[in-house]
């Protein structure tokens, strides 16, 4: 059965984007077809990491929200970023950059039904395992339709109190859509934290432990989400953390 994976954060800047873009890499590396949506539709982004820009995609996400294509169409093979030890695939949809679009898609909205027909058709046409949404900060419609078609729920968060009274919020309200699976992600920790203090706090205040827990990395700031971190540095901590993460989203 094909899962849909949704990536999401009550706050900006968490790592979600990032963890998504290498998650799906793992999944390709590992022989899965993997489709990533990029509904962050306010501030898209994640074309960067595969080194795409507005002139690479003929037709976005926009386009088939605004009903000038078919989501086909806007599905980009973006698997040469892996090099050539991918078996699986990585389809991309990207979202407009352009200050129109993004201004319109926030003044008229769109048709949240079509998304998830969209989500639907990119899965039966492309023959994916999986469907990973990265999604906008904070809780709005898209997010709220992304998370009740999710299978697992990965929630992005930083030891930061603002992050913590946030994520309680997405948590509650994933449980009230009864998504089947929730996974925390402690991102950007402090080197010097206590990681078994964090997650103690952690479970006990949501009920659940981080499925893991990422320390703050100089390489990951540095490259500066223009490259896949785990392709670049495929024997670093952080790489065998997304595994990890993997591994518990795929079941292996
Ligand atoms: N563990 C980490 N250590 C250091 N920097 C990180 C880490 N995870 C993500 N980042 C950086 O944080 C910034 C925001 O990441 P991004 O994935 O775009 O977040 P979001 O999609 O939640 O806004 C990027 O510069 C990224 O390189
Ligand atoms: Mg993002």
């Amino acid at each position: 059965m094909p899962e849909i994976i949704s990536v999401h954060s009550f706050r900006g800047g968490t790592g979600k984007s990032n963890t998504t873009a290498n998650l799906a890499a793992l999944m390709a590396l590992s022989g899965k077809r993997v489709g990533i949506v990029d509904t962050d539709i306010q501030s898209p982004g994640i074309h960067v990491i595969f080194g795409k820009d507005e002139e690479s995609f003929t037709h976005v996400l926009n386009d088939f929200l605004w009903g000038r294509c078919e989501i086909q169409e806007t599905a980009y093979d973006v698997t040469d970023r892996l090099g050539p030890a991918a078996t699986g695939r990585i389809f991309l949809i990207p979202s407009s950059v352009n200050a129109g679009d993004i201004a319109r898609i926030i003044q008229e909205g769109y048709d949240i039904n079509l998304l998830s027909e969209g989500f639907r058709s990119l899965i039966t046409h492309l023959k994916l395992d999986y469907l990973l949404i990265d999604t906008h900060p904070g809780l709005n419609e898209e997010t709220l339709l992304s998370l009740a078609l999710s299978n697992s729920l990965v929630i992005v968060m930083r030891p930061d109190y603002q992050d913590y009274q946030g994520t309680g919020i997405t948590i509650e309200v994933a449980r009230e859509l009864e998504v089947p699976r929730i996974l925390l992600l402690a991102n950007k920790i402090p080197p010097s934290q206590n990681i078994d203090e964090l997650s103690k706090r952690i479970e006990a205040a949501y009920g659940i432990p981080p499925a893991v827990a990422i320390p703050h990395s100089d390489e990951m700031m540095l490259l500066a989400s223009h490259d896949l971190f785990v392709c670049r540095f495929p024997n670093h901590p952080t790489t065998q953390h997304y595994q990890r993460l993997m591994n518990q989203l795929t079941g292996q």
